[in-house]
């Protein structure tokens, strides 16, 4: 009898293709633009950050992008990933609903951003680069790019946002272990890390600072480039396995979901669960696509959508995307990997052709149902993961009152077993929800460049 909790795959159903959604959307977003001139991005412009291999797959539209053998069989060590029935926070919910979690907590970093480190450090030893520089947030992005250039012999810079270096310290050891280099930023080491820490001394730092200290840390070393954990559409195409995995299970399972979530902060493990069932409604399927990000942070149900850059200072190419503005400062939330000002464009993009729905949701809730799920599954989810939880149990309540069944599956994208301190504070009261007045929206809007309107 097939295990009604856990549905695996054998090794010979890894994906050996990634799925490109650019191939089949209605629309595909806007280029993006120079920093300096506005006009169209061309390959070349971003050859001193990124390696030509990686710039090319960022500009392709073919549907199926072939997985290099190297990338497969370190790919191996976790994946296939298994897709787990939760029953018995079903039960505790005592709703009419399935749920399923595609868990990407076992990988060896604990989270999904391993399968695009793997391919990016490949892609990058491939090209003949020695040194690669990144930022974190959480610290989940850093050390699965620590454990990838480990097997790839690549060295690694993190920057990693001051307010997680501080909260999980053991994830700067995880990254050390790997044999990478982890300071916290804003940093004394770049330009962009000491000028704002002369403008702002206690600030808790952001990924939008980290990203623009790694850029300028490429820039300023030899043999070194730029890698980023999430946002741009190779990034996103990497993470397609979770979802084209996902699709074989469901169907062992003998279901199709109703909905589809996952929690967004760039958009990375949102995508690689849903794009797959975004292609399905693009072709007709009735499935809805659901996106969750923090009320404190809430990129595309607030942010607008324009031309912004990826990081504080403004050295990255601008996309077309919702924005709360590159400076905008997100408070200190727990979920450090969700405290991005922007949005992926190819997600921003399926927002704007209504392929997808988002939703934001305040801290509290999202760890009362991270606790619910502690209490009744067993594992302790990443503060970014209870997003997706409490989207799931919003659906599970309406579902109840509107007297319907519903199949659910959604990304459980990492485990919080180095975030314990989130969870002390959520326990012992100290934890808030944190508001966010439109002012403050609109002021760091204020400060985006005048760019075109997107197109
Ligand atoms: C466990 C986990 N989930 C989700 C995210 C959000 O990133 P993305 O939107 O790129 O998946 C992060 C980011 O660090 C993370 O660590």
């Amino acid at each position: 009898m097939p295990d009604p909790r856990c549905i695996t795959l054998a090794a010979a159903d890894l994906p050996k293709a990634w799925y490109n959604l650019q191939a089949d959307m209605p629309h595909r977003p806007p280029p993006p633009l120079h920093p300096a001139t506005q006009q169209p991005l061309q390959a070349a412009d971003l050859a001193r950050i990124f390696p030509m291999n990686l710039i090319e797959q960022e500009m392709s539209t073919e549907r199926w992008i072939n997985i290099p053998e190297p990338v497969l069989e370190k790919l191996l060590i976790c994946r296939p990933t298994p897709l787990r029935r939760a029953l018995d926070f079903e039960r505790a919910l005592d709703c009419p609903v399935k749920i399923f979690y595609k868990d990407e907590s076992v990988s060896p970093p604990g989270s999904h951003k391993f399968n695009t480190a793997l391919a990016q450090a490949y892609y990058n030893r491939e090209f003949g680069i020695k040194r690669l520089a990144t930022e974190t947030g959480a610290g989940q992005w850093g050390s699965s790019l620590a454990a990838a250039c480990n097997f790839f012999g690549l060295e690694l810079k993190v920057y990693m946002v001051r307010i997680s270096f501080e909260q999980k310290p053991f994830r700067k050891m995880m990254m050390q272990t790997w044999g990478a280099q982890c300071v916290a930023s804003p940093s004394e080491e770049t330009q962009a890390g000491r000028d704002i820490r002369q403008r702002f001394p206690d600030t808790p730092g952001s990924l939008g600072i980290a990203i623009s200290e790694a850029v300028e840390d490429a820039l300023t070393h030899d043999h070194t480039r730029y890698a980023l954990g999430s946002v741009l559409n190779h990034v996103l195409l990497h993470q397609s396995v979770i979802g084209l995995e996902a699709q074989k299970q469901m169907a062992l399972a003998g279901l199709y979901p109703d909905l589809v979530i996952g929690c967004a902060g760039g958009g990375s493990n949102f995508a690689g669960i849903s794009f797959p069932f975004v292609r399905d409604r693009i072709h007709g399927k009735n499935v809805r696509i659901l996106a969750v990000e923090p009320a404190a942070c809430p990129t595309l149900t607030r942010g607008p959508y324009r031309y912004d850059f990826g990081d504080l200072s403004g050295m990255t190419p601008l996309l077309a995307m919702h924005s709360l503005g590159h400076q905008f400062m997100p408070p200190s939330l727990h979920a450090g990997g969700l405290r991005y000002h922007g949005m992926a464009p190819l997600v921003s993009q399926l927002k704007r052709d209504d392929l997808i729905e988002a939703t934001a949701i305040p801290q509290l809730e999202c760890y009362a149902a991270g606790v619910l799920w502690a209490r009744t599954e067993g594992f302790i989810p990443a503060p970014e993961t209870t997003h997706a939880l409490a989207a799931a149990v919003r659906e599970a309540k309406q579902a109840k009152e509107e007297g319907r069944e519903k199949t659910i599956l959604l990304c459980y994208s990492g485990h919080g077993l180095l975030d314990l301190a989130g969870y002390d504070a959520y326990l012992s009261g100290k934890l808030t929800n944190q508001d966010l007045p439109q002012a403050e929206i609109d002021a760091a809007i204020a400060k985006c460049p005048a760019a075109p309107a997107p197109a």
